[in-house]
């Protein structure tokens, strides 16, 4: 059975995070979708929150589990028996720092935890959870980029109505 890891901070979880996670269930026969539980920075959405909405989203996928992690990811991995890492490639520049933490996670595990890039499909490239916290700070909208049970959540946190401000 071929199984791998999707780590990530998903704060929040985007539709660019859901189409890497669908397209990896699709390769392996189970993925674990793994929140880091990073206490060096403060997060929009709690880890409970982050690994509640993950779930929700990716309720329709039989083979997908969700779970959190604190520490190192080779660590996690090896605890699982987890050979392989799942990252997504949006643009260039994310591959510089993608490839140094590949490298670094393979060098630490002693080769025993590779990473597969999936490139993130266009429409979804210019996605990342930091603009999409940006624009609803501000009440924009950001229905193409988030599920719309997650825009809500996204909201309430910033204390606007459901849709934001400039939709009301
Ligand atoms: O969604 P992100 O914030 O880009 O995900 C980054 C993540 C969680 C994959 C990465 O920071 C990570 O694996 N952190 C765990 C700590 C670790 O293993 N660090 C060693 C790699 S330099």
């Amino acid at each position: 059975m071929q199984r791998a890891i999707y780590p990530g901070s998903f704060d929040p979880m985007t539709f660019g995070h859901l189409d890497i996670i669908e397209r990896a269930a699709s390769i392996f026969d189970e993925l674990t979708v793994s929140v880091l539980n990073n206490t060096a920075k403060t997060p929009l959405f709690s880890v409970e929150e982050r690994v509640n909405i993950l779930k929700e989203a990716t309720a329709h996928l039989p083979n997908v589990k969700v779970e959190s992690f604190s520490g190192l990811l080779i660590d996690y991995a090896k605890k699982k028996d987890i050979h392989v890492a799942i990252r997504g490639l949006r643009a260039i520049t994310d591959f510089e720092y993608e490839l140094q933490i590949a490298q670094t996670n393979k060098k630490l595990s002693r080769e025993s935890l590779d990473t597969i890039f999936l490139t993130t499909s266009l429409e979804y490239a210019y996605l990342s959870s930091s603009s999409v916290k940006e624009i609803a700070y501000f009440g924009g909208d950001i229905s193409q980029c988030v599920p719309k049970f997650v825009a809500d959540k996204v909201y309430e946190k910033y204390g606007f109505p459901q849709n934001g401000v400039e939709n009301e």
